[in-house]
């Protein structure tokens, strides 16, 4: 197994050698293993623990000349400014050093949250650096300089005194004297934590799929009843396209709520089903002709029914005007019930 947590070259070279074959075969002809310099840009991540932090140091005179030509523009010479972010420098006292919690953060009158108050790892304040600032140029600085100025801050803060050099070799006695370096928990939950009356249960919880897990998942959408007819009918605002329908939302919802209703939906609701009431109403002419005219039409012909159902499947225009009507794509028991229905005159016809 490679772990490139080890932080050594040598591990990342060994580890590319043997990605290389695997990639070649799994993505033949495509990209191409990432060099080890490549993924060194990438590791920067600097732990509670320090692993990950580069050698080096940085005085706080230093820091301080960086700071003023890269970071006071925006954070305040003191880095107390507002005006773009929050305060990274006050409301820390040399009782918080000693005790390594913040008392302001339980002080609901204190004006703020900085990020001396919140920060409870240095290796935080030093990665984040290291990434992110200066804002519009992250990772331009030196790793000298990001020692630097990560001291500078904490002189600022009152915990590190004016002639201090923070190094790779002293970052961990820095660590002991954070203000708020007792002030993270990982005992609460997600809010409100016990404290708000709340459960303290983890923000995930892959239990049901940790065992017992479903072998076969079944792909499918439908809509819950519960949704079903929530903005109105679907299938009368869905454009046509082809064979693409909206499901009838409106005749099920009433269906549930008939006790005792006829599972087979009526005509009536067939056509709202496949759309024809896009086009067609029962009583006037729309885009296409009412089914009243179209029933009156084909009244005294004894192949009604088998002509109307064919044409609805093949549509066609010329018989009612020059539009024509599209091929209709339905179920071959629901286009018969309708070409029945008009075969036969409209029984028990809705009115409009
Ligand atoms: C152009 C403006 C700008 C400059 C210059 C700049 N910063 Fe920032 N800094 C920001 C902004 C904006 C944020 C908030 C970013 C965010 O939360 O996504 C921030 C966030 C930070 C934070 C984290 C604060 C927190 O509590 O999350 C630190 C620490 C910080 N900057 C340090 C520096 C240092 C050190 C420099 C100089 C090397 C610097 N910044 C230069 C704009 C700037
Ligand atoms: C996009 C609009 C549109 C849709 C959707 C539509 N029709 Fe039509 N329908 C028409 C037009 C236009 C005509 C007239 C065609 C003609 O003159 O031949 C027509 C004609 C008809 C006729 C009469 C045919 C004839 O020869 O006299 C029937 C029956 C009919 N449609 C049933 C349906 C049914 C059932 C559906 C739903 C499955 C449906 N239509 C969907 C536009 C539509």
């Amino acid at each position: 197994m490679c772990s490139f947590r080890k932080g050594l070259l040598a591990t990342m070279l060994a580890c590319a050698a043997i990605a290389v074959p695997a990639q070649a075969a799994d993505f033949a002809g495509i990209g191409r293993a990432a060099t080890p310099k490549e993924l060194a840009a990438w590791d920067i991540d600097v732990r509670p623990d320090f692993k990950g932090l580069p050698a080096g140091s940085g005085s706080v005179a230093k820091g301080q000349a960086v700071w003023e030509a890269k970071c006071a523009s925006c954070h305040g010479i003191f880095g107390d400014s507002n005006e773009v972010f929050n305060p990274l420098v006050g409301g820390t006292t040399p009782a918080d050093v000693k005790s390594g919690r913040v008392a302001r953060l339980n002080d609901p009158a204190y004006p703020g949250r900085t990020t001396l108050m919140k920060a409870s790892t240095v290796s935080t304040l030093w990665d984040y650096i290291n990434r992110a600032m200066p804002w519009a140029q992250p990772k331009t600085l030196t790793v000298e300089e990001v020692y630097g100025v990560t001291a500078f801050l904490l002189n600022l803060g009152g915990v590190l005194p004016d002639d201090f050099v923070l190094s790779d070799r002293n970052i961990a006695e820095v660590q002991k004297l954070m203000p708020n370096r007792h002030g993270m928990t990982t005992q609460h939950a997600l809010w409100p934590g016990k404290e708000f009356g709340g459960t303290a249960r983890p923000d995930v919880s892959g239990s049901s799929c940790m065992k017992n897990c479903d072998s076969e998942r079944k792909v499918a959408s439908s809509l819950p009843a519960h949704a079903r007819n929530a903005h109105g009918n679907l299938a009368e605002q869905n454009r046509l396209v082809g064979a693409q329908r909206g499901i009838q939302t409106a005749a099920v919802a009433a269906k549930g709520e008939t006790a005792g209703g006829s599972a087979q939906p009526s005509t009536v609701a067939l056509l709202q089903q496949h759309s024809c009431t896009a086009c067609h109403a029962v009583n006037g002419p729309l885009i296409g002709p009412s089914f009243k005219a179209v029933a009156d039409k084909y009244k005294g012909r004894a192949d009604a029914a088998a002509y109307l159902g064919e044409k609805i499947k093949t549509g066609g225009s010329g018989v009612w005007g020059a539009v024509p009507m599209p091929p209709q794509n339905l179920p071959e028991a629901d286009l018969k019930a309708i070409a029945h229905w008009l075969a036969k005159g409209l029984p028990n016809q809705a009115t409009n």
